[in-house]
């Protein structure tokens, strides 16, 4: 959850790695710093707080060199403060290191060294890690790096540079995300591909337990153990403007605002009438036909998600599904059997405890598939089938498109699941094809209906407790909506069933108590009214969220948010779009850091 930002070449580094920085601001943003050397000096430049409390300090007294690194930090051990923020260098101003991650033997290794008389000027984990490279240097960067990381255990990655070897750059990746980008006489490293587009498409992406040293002749990648490997760069073809805000004053709305696109680019190829393709997937022969439990597991919005994929499963293919927090999961004793399979969702590929809950499923012989947006990110790794969402980058600590792309994959994953379990008929599948196709247009037609939500924005940014309720998918939906909402409004707002209101939380219902009502499904449609009387009776104020052509609802609610009808089963991926933008416009009316909420972090790396 920290951003790394690399540069090696003849140029300047010092605006390379903040233009760098900038881009993986996302990644984590409490401190930033930089380290720059010319041979014959290490410059350190570093500052709690955003990026622009460093840009003015580098801007002071440009730190020369053409060779540096760069951090943007998401505090886990120390907190965010100018001598706790990355690089750290050694006493001697030698060598310098940034890291992302966790050393998990920290205390034991400082242990060792305070004893050895090494003095430490932060808390941070990373410290160590200068000192142990110091320590066994001996003419070779990459050796000294080897042997230092032999001694810490963790989940990190992190680059390493000397005055003694300024052309090199030595970067190690265990889990954490790292991406080479290979220029003209030039090289890069960054934890993201947003950071390496303004110079070049090329790059390699590091995997786990591997090593890049880095010139600007080129780059030699090994694995930790001393192994040569041969990788070809890959080319990227998101272009600069992906990455950007593209003239929306907030990386979020913008996000909002490409789900169409995202919604067309996900089915692309992979949906002919009924029939779908998923080029990832290559189910062993009978294993899709056998599956006889659905395990899903996430964090976070990714989590929601995946509420959807289990009412789905069940309901679609009738296939037992399960639901787990990663988080819960990991810690739980499952009972898992081989004939099972498991759908790990995450937008990053990179979330350690879904990483951990998956892992833990498939050591267990359930068949892992992951649903994510990033390729060569940790989570495909592990992985036996992937679905890549092709959400494009998401900047925003919000997710939203990421979240629209993880619903329409599971639906693409049910379809080709229903056609090998011949649990579809073909009529319904047709229905459900034709349905899904019709998505990014009606995607596009509801998102120029901004107005009426920025009229309920406006009422809820006066409130300070709301409340989400639906049913079945609507119920997976509200969860959504409810937590878009606190995380970037700072709301308290809380998600349940419809049916669960009256077993407790309808104490709090009072005069003027904004009550957010999805009520889309059908099956349970007069419950879920019933439930909205209940509101109503204690004074809420209902907000609706339903279809064009309901006109019932119109009796029980104060506001509507109305949505372009579809099947019941699809739903949410239209019925999530009013509230994205509802959660949006409450952050603007109470003026807030809408793209990079206090306290949270885009991808959360560490437990
Ligand atoms: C949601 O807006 C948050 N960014 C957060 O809940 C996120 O979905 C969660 O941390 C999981 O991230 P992942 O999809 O990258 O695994």
């Amino acid at each position: 959850m920290c951003g790394i930002m690399g540069y090696v070449g003849p140029r300047q580094a010092s605006p390379i790695l903040m233009q760098g920085l900038q881009r993986l601001e996302y990644r984590g943003y409490d401190s930033a710093g930089i380290a720059v050397s010319d041979g014959g000096q290490m410059n350190v430049r570093k500052a709690a707080g955003k990026l622009e409390k460093l840009a003015a300090l580098v801007n002071e007294m440009q730190p020369a060199g053409n060779l540096g690194i760069g951090h943007t930090r998401w505090a886990t051990h120390g907190p965010p403060t100018d001598v706790n923020a990355h690089p750290h260098a050694d006493p001697s101003d030698e060598f310098a290191v940034v890291h992302n991650g966790i050393i998990e033997n920290f205390h034991q290794l400082k242990g060792e060294l305070v004893a050895a008389d090494k003095t430490f000027a932060s808390d941070t984990d990373t410290e160590l890690l200068v000192h142990l490279i110091a320590d066994e240097y001996d003419g070779d960067l990459a050796a000294a790096v080897r042997k230092a990381v032999a001694r810490a255990t963790g989940a990190y990655a992190l680059v390493a540079v000397t005055v003694h070897e300024p052309e090199t750059l030595v970067a190690v990746r265990m889990i954490s995300p790292l991406v080479v980008g290979i220029g003209d006489g030039e090289m890069y490293l960054a934890s993201g591909i947003p950071a390496l587009l303004d110079h070049t498409r090329k790059v390699v992406v590091l995997e786990d337990d591997e090593m890049a040293s880095l010139t600007p002749a080129g780059l030699t990648l090994e694995t930790l153990a001393g192994e040569t490997i041969e990788r070809d760069p890959i080319d990227i073809d998101w272009n600069v403007e992906q990455a950007e805000k593209g003239g929306y004053p907030h990386f979020m709305l913008k996000e909002i605002f490409e789900q169409p696109q995202v919604a067309a680019d996900c089915m692309l190829g992979r949906l002919e009438g009924s029939a779908v393709t998923l080029e990832d997937v290559a189910w062993p022969t009978g294993f899709a036909e056998n599956i006889d439990k659905v395990w899903i597991t996430a964090c976070g919005t990714a989590f929601h998600a995946g509420l959807s994929g289990k009412e789905l499963f069940e309901g679609l293919l009738r296939l037992p599904t399960e639901a787990g927090y990663a988080h819960e999961l990991r810690y739980r004793n499952p009972i898992v059997d081989p004939g099972s399979l498991t759908v790990a969702l995450s937008q990053s590929g990179e979330t350690a405890d879904t990483l951990a809950a998956a892992r833990l499923l498939q050591e267990r012989g359930s068949r892992l598939l992951a649903i994510t947006n990033v390729v060569g990110s940790a989570l495909t790794h592990y992985a036996d089938d992937v679905i890549y969402t092709r959400a494009g980058p998401e900047i925003a600590v919000a997710s939203t498109k990421a979240y629209l792309a993880m619903l329409i994959s599971q639906y693409l994953l049910a379809l080709d699941l229903g056609h090998r379990r011949g649990s579809l008929y073909e009529p319904q599948a047709l229905e459900v094809g034709a349905a899904l196709a019709k998505l990014p247009g009606q995607l596009e037609e509801l998102l120029k209906r901004e107005d009426g939500v920025e009229d309920v924005a406006q009422l809820l940014a006066g409130h300070d407790d709301i409340y989400f309720i639906g049913r079945g998918l609507d119920y997976a939906v509200a969860t959504e909506g409810s937590l878009k909402l606190k995380e970037i409004s700072y709301l308290h707002s809380e998600a349940m069933p419809a049916g669960e209101l009256k077993h407790g939380t309808l104490a709090l219902i009072t005069e003027g108590t904004p009550v957010v009502v999805v009520n889309t499904q059908q099956h349970v449609y007069d419950k879920t009214t019933s439930a909205l009387q209940e509101v109503k009776a204690r004074g809420a104020e209902v907000i609706g969220v339903a279809y064009d052509d309901d006109t019932e609802i119109e009796a029980y609610t104060d506001h509507l948010l109305r949505i372009p009808r579809t099947l019941d089963l699809l739903s949410p991926v239209l019925s999530i779009v009013p509230l994205q933008l509802l959660a949006y416009h409450v952050a603007e009316h109470r003026g807030l850091d809408i793209d990079q909420p206090r306290n949270l972090a885009k991808s959360v790396t560490v437990e």
